[in-house]
């Protein structure tokens, strides 16, 4: 489901379940060698993701271990992104955009009180616009999730979720305003990003990636 919020150039693997005897590289190992088994699985699925999405770009089998506030280590000249959720796990990487985010979640409305921790009175009124059945407030939190992950690699800092403000089409875009101040990324400020997202078998997933200028 997520290559198809995926713009070309960017590719994608994902899983529905935790396959069995996948190795992880020993400074992955390191990473979770304390983990829990829940968490055991679901960075072991990611790394199997990370690395078939690799390889349909050609890599050989690499370990991609986390780095600065568990941001994916990824070969050079790669960017790319994992999310995990119950029931799924993903990665897409790519050669050709300046960054990429994912996130998926379980497709169900947020838990009380997280809606107000998480959003700006502007976006509340956006969703109570938006009207529906579906669970916008969901969408929300994923699209800010995806926004994050796209975010640090080239920020490397901190992003409140108040420090963005997204705006949710019906049709399976958003956008996303930074309020604060970005990077200069690829010569120019960046000021916001462009989403997608898409509801199927019980999950939402959601999209962010930085083109390159075209020039
Ligand atoms: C880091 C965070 C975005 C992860 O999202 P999540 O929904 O909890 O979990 P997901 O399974 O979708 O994603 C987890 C993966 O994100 C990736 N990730 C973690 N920190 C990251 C970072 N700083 N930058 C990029 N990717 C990161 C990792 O690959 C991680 O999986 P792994 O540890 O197995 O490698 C979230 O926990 C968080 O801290 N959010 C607060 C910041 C935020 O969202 N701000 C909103 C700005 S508008």
């Amino acid at each position: 489901m997520i290559e198809r919020i995926l713009p070309d150039g960017v590719v994608a693997a994902e899983l529905f379940d935790d396959p069995a005897d996948v190795e992880l590289f020993p400074e992955e190992e390191a990473h979770i060698a304390e983990a829990v088994d829940k968490r055991r699985r679901e960075f072991t699925s990611g790394r199997h993701c990370a690395r078939t999405a690799l390889a349909k770009l050609g890599f050989p089998h690499v370990p991609v271990p986390p780095g600065e506030r568990g941001s994916p280590i990824w070969p050079p000249g790669v960017v790319g992104s994992i999310t995990h959720c119950a029931g799924y796990r993903a990665a897409a990487v790519s050669l050709d955009v300046l960054s990429v985010g994912i996130d998926a979640e379980p497709y169900l409305p947020l838990p009380p009180g997280v809606l107000d921790a998480i959003s700006l009175r502007e976006e509340r009124v956006m969703l109570a616009a938006l009207g529906g059945d579906l669970h916008w407030d969901r969408v929300l939190f994923s699209a800010k999730e995806s926004v994050y992950k796209a975010w640090f690699p080239l920020a490397r800092r901190w992003l409140n979720f108040e420090d963005a403000l997204i705006r949710i089409d019906g049709d399976g875009a958003f956008a996303a305003s930074l309020l604060v101040s970005g990077p200069s990324v690829d010569g120019r400020m960046l000021t916001g990003f462009a989403g997608r997202w898409t509801v199927a078998g019980g999950i939402i997933a959601t999209s962010v990636t930085v083109p390159r200028d075209p020039g």
